[in-house]
């Protein structure tokens, strides 16, 4: 690979804003793509002066050219089309959700322990801005001791394609769970979940998924620390938004009410309470974010944007191109994203059994 690794995208809807990020990559020599809308592909084609586009996926594959795939397809390709590319030997980057069921998630990573590949669950809410300067508040020890976590995602769904319909909203959760989980760095344990709302006759589906909003209550391994999500996909007025608050006992994380204006922090003092003070001073103000910049290439630099949500395609690039070049596992590799995937799959079998705890399986060691 001393000329670079050769890359093909794989679905150019939200896929096709990926490509220009992989082009610019200095490790990447080549970028494919492919998708069976002849239109799609061509338009995507000429806007980026790309030679090798695929009609067929299977085909792609077949070449044996291609170092890795990141998969952009619709949900229910995800498993099949990432097992065709670890089988292959071909690295694998996957939009969420990994997998719509634990036997799924199973398969996947069983797959990445056989292969010579690496597989990388492509959770964007986890590069983020706000959850990059999260992750180093509580790496730096800024946060104290966690307490609390608390994450949410709110989207309405409605003229999205039809796998959307009745999806449990849970089932695609780790834009809310995943930066939460990431900062806690250890995996959750077990979910209690309650559907709330009713979906309309209309948008009933293939799920037996009665419920627009899901809200659970997530255990974390060797923790006293609970995490409260909720996801709503249909019929709840909320504009969209993926956040995120996480409390410290010394300093506190708050996403925006609306995006756009910056995150608020609070921060308490240290120290003995003064004699006769009842409870500490809580200073509140806003944070500006860092870009971060300078943890991508300088190739990849022109991608960098700032803001509390934004800014994740040059970091996931990086990431996923690094793991490949260095062979290791990326950050959210099979297992970690299992584990994530999986409490959206079990808060599901929670909610169908009155809010029941349902433990989170392990996925091997
Ligand atoms: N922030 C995020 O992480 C984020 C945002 C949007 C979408 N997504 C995920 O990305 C994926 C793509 O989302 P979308 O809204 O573009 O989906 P979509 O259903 O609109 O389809 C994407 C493309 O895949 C193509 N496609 C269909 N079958 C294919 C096949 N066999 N091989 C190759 N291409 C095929 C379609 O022609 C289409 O152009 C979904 O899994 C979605 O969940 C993630």
């Amino acid at each position: 690979m001393d000329s670079g690794i050769k890359v093909a995208v794989v679905g150019l809807g939200f896929g096709a804003s990926w490509v220009a990020t992989y082009l610019d990559h200095p490790a990447v020599a080549e970028v494919a793509i492919c998708d069976p809308d002849a239109d799609l592909r061509a338009r995507v084609a000429e806007r980026h002066g790309i030679e090798a586009a695929f009609e067929s996926y299977d085909d792609l594959l077949r070449t044996g050219r291609y170092d890795a795939a990141h998969l952009l397809t619709p949900i229910p390709l995800h498993v099949e089309q990432t097992l065709a590319a670890l089988d292959a030997g071909v690295h694998c980057a996957c939009a969420i959700p990994m997998a719509m069921s634990i036997a799924d998630l199973e398969r996947v990573v069983a797959a990445q322990d056989t292969s010579s590949a690496v597989y990388m669950l492509m959770e964007t809410a986890v590069y983020s801005n706000s959850a990059l300067y999260v992750r180093d508040l509580a790496e730096s020890g800024a946060l104290g001791e966690l307490q609390f976590l608390r994450c949410a995602h709110y989207q309405n769904m409605e003229g999205w394609p039809d796998y959307w319909k009745d999806l449990p909203p849970m089932y695609y959760s780790t834009h809310a769970l995943g930066p939460v989980l990431a900062v806690a760095g250890r995996p959750a344990a077990s979910v209690q979940c309650l559907g709330s709302g009713r979906l309309p006759d209309d948008l009933l589906g293939d799920y037996d998924s009665p419920s627009p909003v899901q809200t659970a209550l997530v255990r974390l391994e060797d923790s006293p620390v609970v995490c409260e999500v909720t996801r709503c996909l249909f019929q709840m007025t909320r504009g969209f938004q993926e956040r995120f608050d996480v409390y410290g006992d010394r300093m506190a994380f708050e996403w925006p009410q609306i995006d756009g204006e910056d995150p608020v922090v609070f921060r308490v003092e240290s120290g003995p309470l003064p004699p006769g003070r009842r409870s500490r001073p809580t200073s509140v103000e806003r944070a500006t974010l860092p870009d971060f910049a300078d943890r991508v290439p300088e190739e990849l630099r022109g991608h960098i944007r700032g803001g509390t949500a934004g800014n994740f395609r040059p970091h996931m690039v990086h990431e996923f191109v690094s793991a490949v070049l260095d062979r290791r596992f990326p950050a959210i590799d099979a297992r970690v994203a299992a584990n994530w995937t999986a409490v959206g799959i079990c808060a599901h079998e929670s909610t169908m059994n009155d809010g029941a705890s349902v433990p989170i399986p392990t996925f091997g060691a």
